[in-house]
């Protein structure tokens, strides 16, 4: 079984953790304050409640890393990575499960020697309270390394404890599918400070159309041309599906916190600059977006 260190104690890294610390992988969370070596992790789901202990250490004191599950919000990956850079063994393999796009390729311009992974997410948990969350909904989570066909050894016993977890080659598509998707809906609900099903009405569902049209131009010209073709059924399947949903970057800016947006439609705009794409309601989002907290 391989040793995890997890990076953010969110909804994300308290379901990650709680998979694997009950499969039987030893989980340490990184936290910024440790006052105690063990600390309890609680989920709620639909077959009742259960705990899992975890140890839990300061990034100072966090020994050697060789698996690193990094489950931060998209801002604060670099730092958080920074934090336990000494601790990392010289290939440590790392699993970003995030938001977004754009941050593997930048730890792995600062850290070379890093076996980089990406993961994305379908499951549905939101947190309760401290290292305690409600897994809402069940999902699938995709995990692959572009232009690797075969799965490294951690990943068996990885699979085996997150539940529907496959192996992808082209983690990339995958990726992107979901950041065009979060680029339709996330910045309007964070704009307009609505659920996800008000945007299949009235003036937000012809928006929804626009920022689609935009997404699929992008998205033909970078090469992913599944989500090209699929974007405007697959955003609105996704729209009824989490009809009654707060975006993640609307509770962002209800709790006036930072939003992901640089790393969601900044990076579809910074792949539509390099096909000389205009995408101009992307655009205005992405300044409303940023305006919200100042
Ligand atoms: O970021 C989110 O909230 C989710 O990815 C999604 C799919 C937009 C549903 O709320």
């Amino acid at each position: 079984m391989s040793r995890w260190h997890v990076l953010g104690a969110g909804a994300m890294g308290c379901l990650f953790a709680h998979a694997l610390t009950r499969a039987g992988s030893e989980v340490t969370l990184v936290r910024k304050h440790a006052p105690r070596a063990r600390a309890t992790v609680t989920v709620e789901g639909a077959d009742g409640t259960e705990s899992v202990t975890c140890a839990t250490v300061t990034a100072k004191s966090c020994g050697s890393v060789a698996h690193l599950l990094v489950t931060t919000k998209a801002y604060d990956v670099a730092n958080a990575v920074a934090s336990v850079a000494d601790h990392l063994q010289g290939n440590a393999s790392v699993l970003l499960m995030i938001n977004g796009m754009g941050l593997a390729e930048a730890l792995a311009r600062s850290y070379p020697a890093l076996d980089i992974y990406c993961g994305t997410t379908t499951e549905g948990a939101y947190r309760k309270g401290d290292l305690h969350i409600r897994h809402a909904g069940r999902g699938s989570t995709t995990v692959g390394q572009e232009g690797r066909p075969e799965p490294p050894a951690w990943f068996g016993d990885f699979a085996g404890a997150v539940e529907a977890c496959h192996w992808e080659p082209d983690i990339d598509s995958a990726l992107w599918h979901k950041l065009a998707v979060n680029c339709v809906i996330n910045p309007l609900t964070a704009v307009h400070r609505c659920r996800n099903g008000a945007l299949a009405e009235g003036e937000l569902r012809e928006q929804v159309t626009q920022l689609c049209r935009e997404v699929a131009q992008v998205s033909y010209a970078a090469g992913y041309t599944r989500t090209a073709q699929n974007i405007e059924a697959d955003a609105l399947r996704v729209i009824a599906a989490t009809a009654a949903n707060r975006s993640s970057m609307l509770q962002d800016a209800l709790a006036g916190r930072p939003t992901e947006i640089d790393f969601i439609t900044g990076h579809l705009l910074e792949r539509a600059g390099e096909h000389g794409i205009a995408a101009p309601l992307n655009n205005a989002l992405l300044r409303e977006v940023r305006r919200l907290r100042t």
